[in-house]
């Protein structure tokens, strides 16, 4: 970590405590810290989720590796559909849908039942038993949290597979994964244009030959090729679905639920595991408290995608477990206009809102008159994921959109971790812009200096877990070396989760970001050596340095340094092409913000190249100790290209 990110000591002195009328009636109390850590994921245990068998032993902690709830089976789907049904809450709304181009479905409990149970005898039709993993790869339709759910009735592992991802990353999934089915759609709505999933999904298939079929989902209605054989329509499979022709098949608690890919510091991605009972208890817990819900009568709205574990944790399995009615939308926020948001919340009336300080971000650069349009006095509480928050953004969010009385709850946590780990509980905690303030009852949480001691009040370091918790992952798929290696060898005995953090005087936590090279842009996890590689990857390139710079919007976004074969300048339309490389080979969302060409990249004398000098040029600050490079003038002739081509914007 930099010395700079670790001393970023500002003074913040605004203070929120809970509206007293908001604690009075909040799940969470304030004796809910003193609940002793074995008694709380007991009681969670039982409930939060309903057993086939009972569990028999709380936890067992091998370290690294911890079970949650052993002996216990259950199902997940049961917990998260049949149950509401049988328990009178069929007609409640599971969820309010809404396309990008304006149409709408309101799923009820009972009709998400029907749809799961349809969809899951034509998994079955396709071959899909306890067992077979299944790529899912769709945009935000209804389907795809269906199709999770089927996955879980048969006890078929999934990988949810983000729709912004290359053929290359998704073959790369099916393969490291086994998958053997996968789900897809014609095309997705994006900005009022289509984009091509099935196409993508073809050529990936192509990549990954032990996918046998796929399930095609029609959304545009447009013409895409199927191969017989293969690929199948779901709307024209005849199938049952009353839930006697697909029983929920029993699972023992720690059996695979899903794999979720996210990127490390290598330019592999991980299979980040979840197994079923503790991820379920986990994250209907989590949610429950964090975000006070009222099944009966709140509307919550998480306002990310399901291809990334946010969706997962607190769009599908965590509200379904409690029963909540969400909101889901298909779209971007800014189309037709940049009040699409505010407009969903008024006319579904949501009364909890989760967003990333990204989005924030971009609605502050549009300016408060697109909420100031609607009526947005139904929401309650706030909360925000997925990158630190800058204390403006806190701010703004709480006047604009929370009217000043609601509660914003700034919630850390990873793909890893499963469940929010870092949070307020909105009826108990007083908050501070910016800060995530206290550990999850229940969750042993610390900060450590580099030579592993822990500091206290006042201090700043790396953040580490010293307790499992029940959603933690059971590690990274078919690599156990790679998961001891990057979360449990920086300390031992303790999970490393690769963010700085501080503790103020109240003990509260302030997180710093990633001191790995991980980036984050737009709340998602990109590697620079992912970047890197695909960089690499194009012939005309001969070296590529990736680093992230800081972004007022994106909070970061990555500047390419890149030396091309045979001395070659560069040009603009080499640029585009790069960039257009990175996209097909990464997604979209890994384009470089800059390229720099330059004849010579930074490296020590041993060959390493010095990402930490390209950040301080891609950050305009003075250039710190060059004296170990190889050679010292590269740096001088990087940083005039630099702002050359910050001049050329
Ligand atoms: C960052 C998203 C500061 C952090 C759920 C972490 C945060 C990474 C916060 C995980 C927060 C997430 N404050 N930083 N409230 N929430 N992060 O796996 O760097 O996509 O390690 O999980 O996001 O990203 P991931």
């Amino acid at each position: 970590m930099s010395d700079q990110t670790i001393e970023t000591h500002f003074v913040e002195d605004r203070r929120y405590p809970p509206p007293l009328e908001f604690a009075a009636q909040a799940n969470a109390q304030p004796e809910i810290y003193e609940r002793d850590f074995e008694e709380f994921w007991e009681s969670e245990g039982r409930e939060r989720v309903s057993w086939i068998e009972p569990f028999t032993k709380l936890y067992e902690w091998e370290l690294p590796y911890a079970k949650w709830y052993l002996g216990g089976t259950l199902n997940v789907s049961y917990n998260c559909v049949d149950r509401h049904v049988e328990e009178g809450r069929g007609e409640r709304v599971a969820y309010h849908w809404e396309g990008e181009p304006g149409d709408t479905r309101t799923i009820t409990y009972a009709e998400l039942q029907r749809e799961v149970v349809r969809f899951a005898n034509a998994l079955k039709e396709l071959g899909v038993e306890k067992g077979t993993p299944v790529a899912i790869y769709l945009g935000m339709l209804p389907e795809l949290a269906i199709a999770m759910l089927a996955c879980t009735r048969l006890g078929a592992p999934h990988t949810v597979v983000f729709g912004g991802f290359s053929a290359d990353s998704l073959s790369g999934r099916m393969v490291d994964m086994g998958c053997e089915v996968l789900v897809t759609q014609d095309e997705a709505w994006r900005r009022g244009s289509t984009v091509p999933l099935k196409r993508t999904a073809d050529e990936a298939m192509a990549a990954a030959p032990k996918v046998r079929r796929s399930l095609v989902i029609r959304r545009t209605g447009n013409e895409v090729r199927m191969q017989e054989g293969r690929d199948a329509w779901l709307h024209e499979l005849d199938l049952p679905d009353d839930p006697a022709s697909c029983p929920p098949e029993p699972m023992d608690a720690e059996d695979l639920l899903f794999l979720m890919y996210t990127s490390g510091t290598t330019a592999k991605p991980k299979g980040i595991a979840h197994t079923t009972g503790g991820y379920l208890v986990g994250v209907a817990a989590t949610h429950r408290y964090i975000f006070d819900l009222k099944p009966e009568t709140d509307v919550f709205w998480c306002a990310a995608d399901i291809g990334w574990i946010t969706g997962h944790s607190y769009i599908v399995y965590g509200p379904l477990c409690n029963g909540a009615t969400s909101v889901l939308y298909e779209g971007t926020p800014d189309f037709p206009d940049k009040d699409r948001w505010w407009s969903i919340v008024e006319r579904y009336g949501v009364t909890i809102l989760y967003t990333a300080p990204t989005a924030i971000r971009a609605h502050m650069k549009w300016g408060p008159e697109y909420a100031q349009g609607h009526d947005l006095s139904s929401l309650r509480l706030l909360g925000t994921v997925g990158e630190p928050i800058n204390p403006e953004a806190w701010m703004w969010y709480r006047e604009h959109v929370g009217g000043d009385r609601c509660p914003v709850v700034d919630t850390w946590w990873q793909t890893e971790t499963g469940m929010a780990l870092i949070t307020p509980l909105p009826g108990v905690t007083t908050t501070k812009p910016g800060s995530a303030t206290k550990p999850f009852p229940g969750v042993d949480v610390g900060v450590f200096n580099e030579a592993g001691e822990e500091v206290g009040p006042g201090g700043g370091g790396y953040l580490v877990l010293k307790r499992p918790w029940p959603a933690m992952t059971r590690g990274i798929f078919g690599d156990d070396a790679r998961f001891r290696e990057t979360y449990w060898s920086k300390y031992p005995g303790v999970y490393f989760a690769g963010d700085g953090a501080r503790i103020d005087e109240d003990g509260d936590f302030w997180l710093l970001g990633r001191v790995d090279d991980v980036m984050n842009v737009s709340g998602h996890r990109i590697s620079t050596i992912e970047v890197e590689s695909a960089l690499v990857d194009h012939p005309r390139v001969a070296e590529a340095a990736v680093c992230g710079r800081n972004d007022a919007l994106t909070g970061q976004a990555i500047v390419a340094y890149v030396t091309l074969k045979g001395g070659d300048d560069g040009s603009l339309e080499m640029l585009d092409e790069l960039r257009n490389h990175v996209a097909g080979k990464i997604g979209a969302i890994a384009k470089p913000a800059n390229i720099v060409f330059t004849p010579e990249l930074p490296k020590t004398r041993s060959g390493k190249i010095m990402r930490r000098l390209l950040r301080d040029v891609a950050e305009n600050r003075p250039l710190g100790d060059t004296t170990t490079l190889a050679d010292p003038t590269v740096v001088n002739e990087i940083s005039q290209r630099a702002s050359a081509d910050a001049s050329d914007d």
